[in-house]
């Protein structure tokens, strides 16, 4: 028996038990089966099973043809309607068939909860399903709802320029591949704990949590835990950089901050993560517009209206730049999560993170460690990156420890380059030949 009759009888049995049982929310959909059916922001019923919609659910090109052989199914050859004509036969036909299924599909488990023939739970199986707020589709409908018609209008396309919203299901970077300090990691565990006690937290009245700074230098993992903790959460991520906000249009500026704030709210449950915090800082500073002094203001009242407990948004600000921020803006969060260069045992352990996939002869990452002092975890992504490459330029897919070593040597020279004084300093290093790869290439000199 195909997986393709499968997936199609499942489909046709979940939207016939989901249209019979009203109790079902759309929570009790398959993210699969889910995703073709929304429409303005909800699924409604009845959910109609099409030749169209089995395609796109089932990813096959001919869902007919995958169970046209079997005789409780029937197609209209002219909606292209599909139908199941003896429901039961088609539930005994796939409990036979595929009855490991049914715990993935909460709909399904709910309508065989009690048959003798599978050991299900229903709970355990919602439980276990991806709620809806972490579809792409979920997001995308929600959004064409409330933003979709201003489009035409001057602001309305912008406003989504200004938010970069991922999904859950797109995030490609989990808590798994990230090497956290023990306070970030104890702080993250507060608020996971947070998150499933909200309402317990509202009835004792404490509301002031779910506010996070991430401070600390470049390239430690802010923004790769923010969007980690979305995906572990099942949470959509709503990232915004304070800078683009202002960027354009000024006199918009203080309403553009509110609409981020609205899209955070019908997103929500969510995560609403501000990166370069310290704009605010810089903005505050008396010689600035007064449009822009405006919007800082109601960012910051924004802040303040915004609630885990109540809004079910997790409001995330990260910086690079903690000592600019002024107390007024420093108050705000309620959690300052330090992001710290890596010290050597967290190097070692990147190290291994990054290199999971890959096969690398004698490597040790302690070595490596030592020798890669005061560098950050995308310092490491790059020496490895660079470490890959260069061994591809010798048709070698095969990494030695010799090849990170010589990586991070040649990382360290680059990395002295972006101090020189391009306009004043160093001559010797800005002309070919006294270049500063080390590797004696100078192939590149220009004619001055
Ligand atoms: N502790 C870490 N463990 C694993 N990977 C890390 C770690 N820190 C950084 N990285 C990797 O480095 C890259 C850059 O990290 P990220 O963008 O999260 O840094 P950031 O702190 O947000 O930097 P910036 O302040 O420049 O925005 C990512 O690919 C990330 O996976
Ligand atoms: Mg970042």
């Amino acid at each position: 028996m195909s997986s393709g009759s499968l997936d199609v009888i499942e489909f046709l049995l979940t939207t016939h038990l989901y249209d019979e049982h009203h109790e079902l929310d759309a929570n009790d959909l398959p993210p699969w089966v889910r995703q073709v059916f929304w429409h303005e922001g909800s699924v409604e019923r009845p959910l109609r099973a099409t030749v169209e919609t089995a395609r796109e659910a089932t990813d096959l090109d001919r869902p007919w043809d995958a169970v046209s052989e079997l005789m409780f199914t029937d197609r209209d050859e002219f909606s292209g309607t599909l139908e199941l004509t003896q429901p039961d036969m088609a539930e005994q036909w796939f409990l036979d068939r595929a009855a490991d299924r049914v715990a993935a599909n909460p709909t399904l488990a709910f309508a065989f909860e009690d048959s003798p023939e599978v050991d299900v739970d229903y709970e355990a199986a919602r439980e276990a399903n991806r709620p809806l707020q972490a579809d792409r589709a979920w997001i995308d409908s929600l959004l064409e709802e409330h933003f979709g018609e201003e489009d035409e209008e001057e602001d309305g396309e912008n406003m989504l320029d200004l938010v970069d919203i991922h999904a859950p299901e797109e995030v490609e970077m989990t808590l798994d591949d990230l090497v956290l300090t023990e306070n970030q990691e104890a702080e993250i565990n507060k608020i996971v704990k947070a998150i499933e006690h909200r309402e317990y937290l509202a009835d004792i009245g404490l509301r002031e949590i779910g506010k996070l700074l991430f401070v600390g230098p470049p390239g430690t993992g802010k923004t790769s835990t923010a969007r980690a903790l979305g995906y572990d959460l099942d949470l959509p991520f709503v990232e915004v950089k304070l800078s683009m906000i202002t960027s354009q249009y000024l006199g918009e500026t203080a309403k553009n901050v509110e609409k981020v704030f609205e899209v955070a709210k019908r997103l929500s449950p969510c995560i609403l993560f501000m990166d370069e915090f310290d704009f605010v800082a810089k903005t505050r500073r008396s010689d600035e517009h007064a449009a822009i002094k405006r919007a800082v203001n109601t960012l910051l009242k924004s802040i303040d209206d915004i609630s885990l407990i109540q809004d079910d948004v997790l409001l995330i600000g990260a910086t690079n730049h903690p000592d600019q921020l002024d107390a007024a803006a420093w108050r705000r969060f309620d959690e300052i999560i330090n992001f710290p260069k890596p010290d050597d045992q967290m190097r070692a352990d990147i190290l291994r993170v990054i290199t999971r996939e890959m096969d690398i002869e004698d490597f040790d990452p302690h070595a490596l460690a030592e020798r890669t002092e005061g560098l950050t975890g995308s310092d490491l992504r790059m020496v490895l990156r660079e470490a890959v490459l260069d061994a591809l330029t010798e048709e070698r897919t095969d990494l030695t420890q010799d090849d990170l070593v010589r990586a991070v040597e040649n990382f360290e020279e680059r990395d002295n380059l972006k101090d020189l004084d391009m306009i004043e300093g160093d001559h010797d290093a800005l002309v070919a030949g006294g270049d500063i790869s080390g590797a004696g290439d100078g192939g590149h000199s220009h004619d001055h």
